[in-house]
């Protein structure tokens, strides 16, 4: 796994997701439509790509924002450690 740059957010993302839709997590920090993946990630080292999923339910979440997440794509208080 590559390290990936925090983005300007460095805590969660408050987001409404919708059920039965597909988002792309940014998992480079280079996105300025953050949580959600803009393309940037073309312009970050190799093997940078965004995590696509299919959200299941409507449901509001907290998405990481920090990108150093053991649950990807989701906050799991990560960012309340020292880096
Ligand atoms: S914002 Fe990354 S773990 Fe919370």
């Amino acid at each position: 796994m590559s390290q990936s740059a925090p983005a300007d957010k460095p805590g969660p993302h408050r987001v409404e997701l919708l059920g039965g839709y597909q988002y792309s997590w940014c998992t480079c920090g280079l996105s300025k439509y953050q949580p959600f993946c803009d393309g940037s990630h073309t312009m970050a080292p190799p093997g940078a790509k965004p995590i696509v999923f299919i959200q299941e339910k409507d449901q509001t979440v907290s998405m990481c924002g920090c990108k150093r997440t053991g649950t990807r794509p989701f906050c799991d208080g990560s960012h309340n450690q020292q880096a």
